[in-house]
């Protein structure tokens, strides 16, 4: 079989759990890379056996490429998107899709334009725990969802917060310190109205800009099928050490049985998320791979399949290939990108009126 070729802009955090990932998959073969930050760029082609390319558009030209990963920092996957299509390759485009609304529909036209697909990065919706709970919830085990929530505490203290936003954020735009609603709430968004089929029609809350001191975040959405979901982040305020649930940092913390981790890192990380219906409730650890069930007479480990992070890569990178060979639809597209975007965003706009605010599709 030929494997399509694929090809990475932006080799930095994120796109070592792809090249992780995809060493799982036989569909696909990693030939090139670009990289703007030469050491990086160095480096990453050397341990990933990559062709390396300062500049994007010259390994476009050069590798006769099917499908380019846009790995990049949010406020450029526009610039990049728009580039690639119109070179005729398809794109994987990470989260968020774009920074603004206007950028995000910029990028799905240019796209259908061009003719080729546009896959949006929602990781969560290929990790086992999570692909259990809709299984879950579509063969009515929690009976109607009413409630889904993610809280989240991290940080060192207000005095050490490092906001590593505008690297990634237009400084004084929407993005916060880069860990926030914009950055991280867009993955629970895309969640929330998966798991329930439910698309957000209200939201009242509050997000961060970058550059700025952190203040708590939130978002409460009003989903289409009456279930209500909410998010809190504080990213700096409250020191980590807390024996708080659902905790999420990148310093010490506290693992799945309460025990303080030194380090923290992605695999000691015990950050859930919890769906409540109308006979059950699931709490979802989605990273560590480990799932719960609560019903009124009992509390049950539900098993998932062990295939965590970076699998989950993998899972969305087959996907997507599969969709190209097969010329069928992406399983997650732009629009999903692009309706995960409208609600992040609208609730900069509720803080600033005091409002809730109705999402509309743009
Ligand atoms: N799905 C997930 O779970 C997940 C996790 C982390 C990050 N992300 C997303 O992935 C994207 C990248 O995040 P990251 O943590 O890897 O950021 P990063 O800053 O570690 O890496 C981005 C890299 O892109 C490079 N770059 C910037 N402009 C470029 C250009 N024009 N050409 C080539 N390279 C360029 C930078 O030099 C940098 O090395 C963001 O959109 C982020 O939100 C997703």
């Amino acid at each position: 079989m030929n494997k399509l070729r694929v090809g990475l802009i932006g080799l930095g955090g994120v796109a070592e759990a792809h090249l992780e990932g995809y060493k799982q998959v036989e569909t696909i073969e990693v030939v090139a890379g670009s990289e703007i930050h030469s050491g990086r760029l160095e480096k990453m082609a050397k341990k990933w056996h990559l062709k390396g390319y300062s500049d994007y558009g010259e390994m476009l030209a050069k590798e006769n490429l099917d499908l380019v990963c846009v790995l990049t920092p949010a406020r450029n996957h526009r610039e990049v998107t728009e580039r690639v299509a119109e070179c005729g390759v398809h794109v994987l485009c990470e989260k968020p899709l774009a920074v603004t609304l206007e950028d995000a529909r910029a990028m799905i036209d240019a796209c259908e334009k061009a003719g080729v697909k546009l896959g949006y990065g929602a990781t969560w919706r290929f990790l086992p725990a999570c692909r259990k709970a809709k299984e879950m919830i579509e063969a009515g085990r929690l009976g109607s969802i009413m409630l889904l929530l993610e809280t989240y505490v991290g940080g060192k203290g207000y005095e050490n917060f490092r906001d590593a936003g505008p690297m990634h954020y237009p400084p004084g735009g929407p993005g916060g310190g880069g860990m926030g609603l914009v950055d991280h709430g867009i993955h629970l968004i895309d969640m929330f109205t998966w798991l329930t089929g439910s698309p957000v029609e209200s939201v009242f809350g509050r997000g961060n800009y970058s550059g700025q001191p952190p203040a708590t975040e939130y978002l409460t959405m009003n989903l289409q099928n009456g279930a209500m979901g909410q998010l809190v982040y504080n990213e700096a305020t409250i020191p980590c050490e807390m024996p708080y649930e659902g905790i999420f940092s990148w310093g010490g913390s506290w693992d799945i049985n309460y025990n303080l981790t030194l380090g923290g890192g992605w695999d000691a990380q015990p950050q859930n998320f919890r769906i409540y219906g109308t006979k059950g409730a699931l709490r979802v650890f989605h990273y560590a791979n480990k799932l719960f069930l609560f019903e009124k007479e009992k509390q049950e480990q539900i098993r998932v399949p062990d295939r965590p992070m970076p699998g989950n890569f993998a899972l969305q990178i087959e996907s997507f290939a599969r969709a190209i060979l097969e010329k069928k639809s992406p399983e997650v597209t732009g629009y999903d990108g692009l309706r995960a975007l409208e609600a992040a965003l609208a609730a900069y706009q509720s803080y600033e009126t005091q409002s809730v605010v109705r999402v509309k599709p743009t």
